[in-house]
């Protein structure tokens, strides 16, 4: 058991160290098994309770402390030419309980490493990351393999199993957590699989699935452990448009129902103004603007800000003003109809 122990542990440390040198599809295999199997060899801890007990939506908000709080976060890259790249740059955030965040900029514009602050797959060079109001920062490395399975995560390229069934890949992180009867496990595996629509599939393998359904699967598997937390990087971006919208929905049924606080990273706009209910702007590392999706215009700062503002209040008036019916020139006669 010493030895497995080691094994794992190794396995575990490569979750931080890989994570800043390749963006995945290994870094991600390791960031998710890490914990689990870590918790696996070590048995399970009184953190876990925790994380198995339902997240609360958005109660007394106004009083409550933010699920997320990044603290002066600062996060440089040592360059190949021997130069620091300033990545992220004393940045402060704070994101509430229930809520469905945007990050948005530029590409380069420090989104990626921003999220993964969050769950420190990049551990800051300076300032906090509060968690569930725990300072991650100061976390030993067991406490913060805990802790990250209050902290889902899904990727641009879904990250599942491949060689394992739906119903494997989502149970995956209960039964390595080893705390679960094989019937609350089977249970929470179609809980989750309903919860993204997905129930058919459970005896299907990754490799059957469409990119909308893998991704689909993936939610189910990061919420299996109900983390308070589902962080998003691009999970849009390798899916066509109609497959993006009921994967939109999909996030906002979960949210909705569920109260589990999404923070979603995206160059898309139309993502933003469809889900979010709060978005933060980045350029060159720096937080430049953060406002709440439906909130009055007037005070919009940057080009991008203004951009979401168009789309929301586009969407508005659509929905205020009956469709226009098409001008007599433009409606096409019934032979123009039958040709085809
Ligand atoms: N491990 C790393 N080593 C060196 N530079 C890095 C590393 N990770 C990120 N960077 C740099 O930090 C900056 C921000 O990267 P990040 O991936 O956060 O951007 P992003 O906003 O997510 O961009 P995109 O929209 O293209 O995904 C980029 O210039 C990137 O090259
Ligand atoms: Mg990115």
């Amino acid at each position: 058991m010493a030895s497995l122990n080691r094994a794992f542990a190794v396995l575990c440390d490569l979750s931080n160290k890989h994570a800043t040198i390749c963006s995945f599809p290994f870094g991600a295999f390791v960031f998710i098994l890490g914990p689990f199997l870590r918790t696996f060899a070590v048995g399970s801890t009184p953190a876990a309770a925790f994380f198995m007990s339902n997240p609360s939506s958005d109660a007394g908000r106004g009083n409550a402390e933010p699920v997320i709080r990044l603290q002066s976060v600062q996060k440089s890259f040592a360059l190949p030419n021997g130069e620091v790249f300033d990545a992220v740059q004393s940045l402060s955030l704070d994101i509430h309980q229930g809520d469905v965040f945007g990050l948005i900029g530029k590409s380069g514009a420090g989104k990626s490493t921003l999220l993964r602050l969050i769950n420190l797959l990049e551990r800051p060079d300076a300032g906090k990351v509060f968690v569930g109001g725990r300072d991650l920062t100061t976390l030993s490395r067991r406490e913060l393999r805990d802790t990250r399975q209050n902290i889902g995560m899904i990727f641009q390229q879904f990250n599942l199993l491949q060689n394992a069934t739906v119903f494997d890949n989502v149970a995956f992180p209960l039964k390595i957590h080893g705390r679960h009867s094989r019937a609350e496990i089977d249970a929470r595996v179609r809980e989750c699989l309903a919860l993204v629509g997905l129930a058919e599939k459970i005896d299907t393998y990754p490799a059957q699935l469409s990119g909308g359904q893998k991704q689909r699967v993936a939610i189910a598997r990061a919420l299996a452990p109900r983390p308070q937390v589902l962080l998003c990087d691009e999970p849009t971006s390798a899916l066509d448009t109609e497959t993006t919208r009921a994967l939109l929905e999909t996030l906002r049924d979960i949210n909705q129902k569920i109260g589990v606080t999404i923070v979603i990273v995206t160059h898309e706009l139309s993502v933003v103004e469809v889900l979010c209910r709060n978005v933060a702007i980045l350029e060159k590392g720096r937080l430049v603007e953060q406002f709440a999706v439906d909130a009055p215009s007037e005070e919009r700062q940057t080009a991008l800000g203004r951009e979401i503002d168009e789309l929301v209040r586009r969407r508005e008036r659509e929905a205020r003003e009956p469709v226009e019916p098409r001008p007599t020139s433009l409606r096409r006669n019934p032979e123009e109809v039958a040709y085809v």
